[in-house]
């Protein structure tokens, strides 16, 4: 089975990757952990599909395990939900040898990450993502938080896992609205750093879902090798790790301009980094065709390349409230290639003419 370890500081964690792994949690916590008791904390649309293999494969191995259901979204990414998850880690008495583990999405992930680094200040964490985003982004990297009404992720930590457990066959039970919005993320990598994963993407595309989950595996361990590369680092965000942010500077105008109610996460970035790349291109900051290289691949992927109606001086406005533009200077994350990006310290004024392309 693939692994990659994540180096941070003086520890060290691993991500195990491969299908069927499911059925090997109880035996990967029994080896790093020893006999602990676990509580499982998963969602009403994950529950049903991968729960019972879950809590049977920890039984099988002798641990005790107690688990809580929510209900499935990004409300659940709330401080009351935190609340009642504290209410169940005391009623089945875990302790700080024992461990939490997350099996969702981010949102589960998120939150499951935040009641554990907080918890009796902190018992040990699992992550098992069961969406593309999960595996390639929300569970690499040791963020963890809830939503406040006042905005997304105001409250949180960093928290890294004791290890992540990827199995992709969880993927092929994925709406395809959430399976688009990992892929988003994805194509980013491929982008930012690893014009081989592009050039996979590329040859995958054409065969649909289908034959990107033929070689799922190569591209998860790309990801992921991506992702904790960059987080190995710069594990506090305070450089590096702004690379993972080309796209989003436009997504998050238009998801904010949306009241995240139009597009989803994945489906903004893609649409970030094509507007981005036209952008860059027209200034000369990026080589010729590589903006028409980009938009081949996100059209085959069936991303939206299309703004949407907003007059361009919200957008804007909104970026300019982005809490990534530290003071009037806005870091912008562009693309010089397929594969190799740079950090523009500009202001807001550099996206004049976005909505033209
Ligand atoms: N911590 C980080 O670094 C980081 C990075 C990116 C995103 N995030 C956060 O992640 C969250 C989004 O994550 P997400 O897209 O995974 O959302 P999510 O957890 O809401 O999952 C999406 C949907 O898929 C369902 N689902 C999960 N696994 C499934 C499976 N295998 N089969 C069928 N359905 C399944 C869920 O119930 C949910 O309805 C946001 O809150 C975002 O802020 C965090
Ligand atoms: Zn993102």
């Amino acid at each position: 089975m693939p692994m990659i370890t994540v180096p941070l500081g003086e520890r060290t964690y691993p991500i195990h990757i491969g299908s069927g792994l499911l059925d090997c949690l109880g035996a990967h916590v029994l080896e790093a952990l020893g006999e602990i008791s676990v509580a499982v904390v998963t969602d009403d649309n994950v529950a049903p599909l991968y729960l019972e293999r879950a809590m049977k494969s920890l039984e099988a191995a002798g641990l005790r395990a107690c688990s809580i259901v929510l209900p499935h979204g990004e409300q659940t990414k709330c401080l009351e939900q935190l609340a009642n998850l504290y209410g169940f880690l005391c009623e089945h008495r875990i302790t700080r040898k024992d461990a939490v583990i997350a099996l969702g999405g981010g949102v589960i992930g998120d939150l499951t990450g935040l009641a554990a680094a907080t918890f009796l200040r902190g018992v040990r964490f699992i992550q098992v993502p069961t969406t593309l985003l999960a595996q390639v982004d929300s569970s690499v990297g040791g963020k963890v938080a809830v939503d406040l009404p006042q905005g997304k992720n105001l409250v949180g930590a960093f928290y890294q896992p004791e290890f992540v457990l990827v199995d992709p066959d969880t993927l092929n039970t994925l709406t395809d609205e959430f399976w688009r919005d990992g892929l988003g993320e994805v194509v980013k990598y491929g982008c930012i750093g690893d014009a081989e994963l592009f050039a996979l993407l590329e040859t995958c595309a054409p065969g649909g879902r289908a034959a990107l989950m033929a070689r799922i595996d190569e591209i998860l361990l790309h990801c992921i090798q991506a992702k904790a590369d960059v987080v190995a680092q710069d594990e506090r965000d305070t450089g590096l790790r702004m690379t993972l942010n080309f796209g989003h500077t436009i997504a998050h105008a238009v998801e904010t301009c949306q009241h995240y109610t139009g597009l989803r996460h994945g489906e903004a970035v893609a649409l970030g980094m094509h507007v981005m790349t036209r952008l860059t291109e027209a200034k000369g900051m990026t080589e010729p065709g590589t903006a028409d290289r980009l938009d081949a691949l996100l059209s085959r992927l069936d991303m939206p390349m299309q703004l949407p109606q907003i007059p361009e001086t919200e957008l804007i406005a909104a970026m300019g409230m982005d809490k990534k533009a530290a003071g009037k200077t806005l870091r912008v994350i562009g693309i010089r290639r397929i594969g190799e990006c740079y950090i523009h310290p500009t202001d807001t004024a550099f996206f004049t003419g976005m909505t033209e392309n």
